[in-house]
């Protein structure tokens, strides 16, 4: 099965070669792997594997294979500071809890509690993130300590814009 998939990939690669096309390939998608496994799997040369990326585009380079990460400081009731790195797309919920922070999560992300509330310290980065749903408001009503800059960590989603924020735990959920 992997042989022909690999087989019929590296067929498809040599046919648009040989047709004086390039063709960019940063996901295989017949196996959802990355341009540079392809090229291990089929062990190209690193000038062939050139030649399949349309540097036109520039959709194909290592920045695709690195996996992009964000700052976040989360500040426990104590004051104390713990960083993490968290991978663009990651809850500030599954960021805590990957980072042996303590947050609960009791209804494990589905907006249905108010045990992940996190409060944003700095409200320049409370703007920067999606407006509440109307769910995520209903439950943050029922959380310990609300604030102005009070969020659920299940529903925040780590991005770009948010780089260096500073999440605080409240002092009881
Ligand atoms: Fe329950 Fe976030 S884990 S609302």
């Amino acid at each position: 099965m992997w042989i022909s998939r690999i087989s019929g990939l590296g067929a498809q690669a040599v046919k648009r070669l040989t047709q004086g096309k390039f063709v960019c390939m940063p996901k295989a998608p017949y196996l959802n792997v990355s341009s540079s496994r392809v090229q291990t799997l089929l062990q190209l040369p690193p000038q062939v594997h050139r030649y399949l990326c349309n540097t036109a585009t520039d959709s194909c380079n290592d920045k695709n294979e690195v996996e992009q990460t964000i700052s976040v400081t989360f500040v426990e009731t104590d004051g104390t500071q713990k960083h993490a790195k968290v991978p663009v797309g990651t809850s500030m919920l599954e960021a805590a809890l990957s980072n042996d922070i303590e947050l609960e999560g009791a209804c494990e992300g589905s907006c249905a509690c108010s045990t992940c509330h996190l409060i944003v310290m700095d409200v320049d980065y409370y703007n920067k993130l999606l407006d509440p749903t109307d769910e995520e408001n209903d439950m943050l009503d029922l959380a310990f300590g609300l604030t102005e800059t009070s969020r659920l960590g299940c529903q925040i989603e780590a991005k770009p814009e948010i780089d260096g924020i500073r999440l605080a735990l409240p002092g009881a959920t």
